[in-house]
C-alpha cells in the first residue's frame, strides 16, 4: 500500500464506503425474497415486482447494481437470475445467509451503525444509545426481529458448528451444558455424533420453542433438557463440559467473568469449559474478526478477543486454558479445564455493567 499513487487510493477508499450501499441492497433483496423466486429460472422484473410488491423501475435498479457486483445477472433484456454469488441468499441453500442478510440490515441494527461514533467515543454500546435498551431486551419484547435473529444464527451456525464439532472429542464426556445455546443446533449436533451424551441447553425464555423444535427434528430430544434462565445469575450444574458458543464476544471483560465463575461454580469437580469464538488475530492481517469486534462494540459492548487476552480471561475465572483448536471456519476451539485444588469462584460480586448479543 505504502507506493500507491493518490487516484488510486482514493477510489480504492470510494470503493470502500460504496460497501454500505451493497449491503443495504443484499438486505433489501433478502428482505424480499428475490433469490428464492429465481430459484428455477431467471424472470423478468416486471413479474419480480409483482410478486414482491414494488416498484418495477426501482427494483430493475437495485437488480443492475447488484448484478454489477456478481450478486444476480441480468441474463436478458431486464430479466435477472441467479449467480453463484447470489445463490446463499436463497433460504434453502445449504450455506444460505439470507437470515443473516435480513438481520445485519435490518433497521434496529441500522440505527445503531448510526450512532457507531458514541461507541467509538464512549466505548459503550451504539445499540443502547440508539434504542435505549440493550439488544437482548430490545429481542425479548420484538418477536419478529427475535425470529429473524435466530433464524441468523441458525444459518450462521451450520458451518461454524459443523467446523467446531469437527476439532471436539467428547467422548469423555457424559454431561454437556450449553451456555446461551439459542435454539440448540450445536447441541442436536453433537448428541446425534455421541449418543452416550446427554445435554443441557440454557437461554432466554423466548428461545426455548426454536429449541424444542430443532431438538425434536434432529431426534434428540430425549437427551436433552431446556432451562430457561439467564447465565449471568446462574448456570445448570453437574455439566462435566460447558460449552460458550458465540457467548464470550457478546460481552465485557467483567460479564464473561461473571458467567465462567458461574460455571466454574455449577461444574463438576472436574471438567472443561469449550470456547467457541473467533481469535483475533495480531498484526495487519485481515480477518472477519477485526470487523464483527466492532458489531460487537456497538451492540454490546462486547469484544473479540486475541487468544492471550481469551487465556487471561479464563485464567481469571480460574479456569486453565489447555488448547487452542484451529478449524476450517474462521472460529478456533478454546478448550480450558479445572485448575487442580481451586474453590470456586463465587461470581455474584462481581458487578456487571456490561449489555450483551
Ligand atoms: C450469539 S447467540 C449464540 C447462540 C448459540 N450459542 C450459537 O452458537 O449459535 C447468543 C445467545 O445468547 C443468549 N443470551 C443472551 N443473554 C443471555 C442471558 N443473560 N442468559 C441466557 N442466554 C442469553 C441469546 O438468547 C442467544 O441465543
Amino acid at each position: 500500500m505504502a507506493g500507491i499513487d493518490h487516484e488510486v487510493r482514493s477510489t480504492r477508499l470510494a470503493r470502500m464506503m460504496d460497501g454500505v450501499l451493497v449491503a443495504q441492497l443484499i438486505h433489501v433483496v433478502a428482505e424480499l425474497g428475490i433469490a428464492d423466486l429465481l430459484r428455477d429460472q431467471p424472470m423478468p422484473v416486471a413479474q419480480l415486482a409483482r410478486r414482491t410488491g414494488t416498484d418495477p423501475d426501482a427494483l430493475y435498479r437495485a437488480l443492475r447494481a447488484l448484478a454489477g457486483e456478481g450478486v444476480f445477472t441480468e441474463s436478458g433484456p431486464r430479466t435477472f437470475g441467479l449467480t453463484p454469488l447470489a445463490e446463499p441468499l436463497r433460504t434453502d441453500a445449504p450455506d444460505s445467509v439470507r437470515n443473516i442478510a435480513r438481520m445485519r440490515g435490518g433497521r434496529e441494527h441500522w440505527l445503531a451503525w448510526a450512532e457507531l461514533q458514541h461507541s467509538i467515543r464512549t466505548g459503550s454500546s451504539a445499540f443502547r444509545h440508539a434504542h435505549g435498551t440493550d439488544l437482548w431486551t430490545y429481542l425479548a419484547s420484538h418477536p419478529d426481529q427475535a425470529a429473524v435473529f435466530d433464524r441468523a444464527m441458525g444459518d450462521d451456525a451450520q458451518h461454524i458448528h459443523a467446523a467446531a464439532a469437527s476439532v471436539l472429542d467428547l467422548s469423555d464426556v457424559s454431561r454437556l451444558v450449553d451456555v446461551g445455546g439459542g435454539h440448540g443446533y450445536l447441541v442436536a449436533r453433537l448428541l446425534r455424533r455421541y449418543p452416550e451424551l446427554s445435554a443441557v441447553v440454557l437461554d432466554q425464555p423466548h428461545t426455548m420453542q426454536g429449541a424444542e423444535r430443532v431438538l425434536a427434528e434432529a431426534g434428540v430430544r430425549d437427551r436433552c433438557e431446556l432451562v430457561a434462565g439467564d447465565f449471568l445469575d446462574s448456570v445448570p450444574t453437574g455439566g462435566d463440559a460447558y460449552v460458550l458458543s458465540r457467548i464470550l464476544h457478546d460481552w465485557d471483560d467483567q460479564a464473561c467473568l461473571r458467567v465462567l465463575g458461574n460455571i466454574r461454580h455449577a461444574m463438576a469437580a472436574a471438567g472443561q469449559v469449550i470456547v467457541v469464538d473467533s481469535v483475533v488475530p495480531e498484526g495487519d492481517t485481515q480477518h472477519s474478526a477485526k470487523l464483527v469486534d466492532i458489531i460487537m462494540l456497538a451492540l454490546n459492548e462486547g469484544r473479540e478477543r486475541s487468544e492471550a487476552e481469551l487465556a487471561t480471561l479464563l485464567e481469571a475465572a480460574r479456569l486453565r486454558h489447555t488448547a487452542t483448536l484451529d478449524t476450517s471456519s474462521h472460529i478456533s476451539v478454546i478448550i480450558s479445564d479445572v485448575q487442580p485444588g481451586n474453590i470456586p469462584t463465587c461470581t455474584r460480586e462481581v458487578e456487571h455493567t456490561g449489555s450483551g448479543q
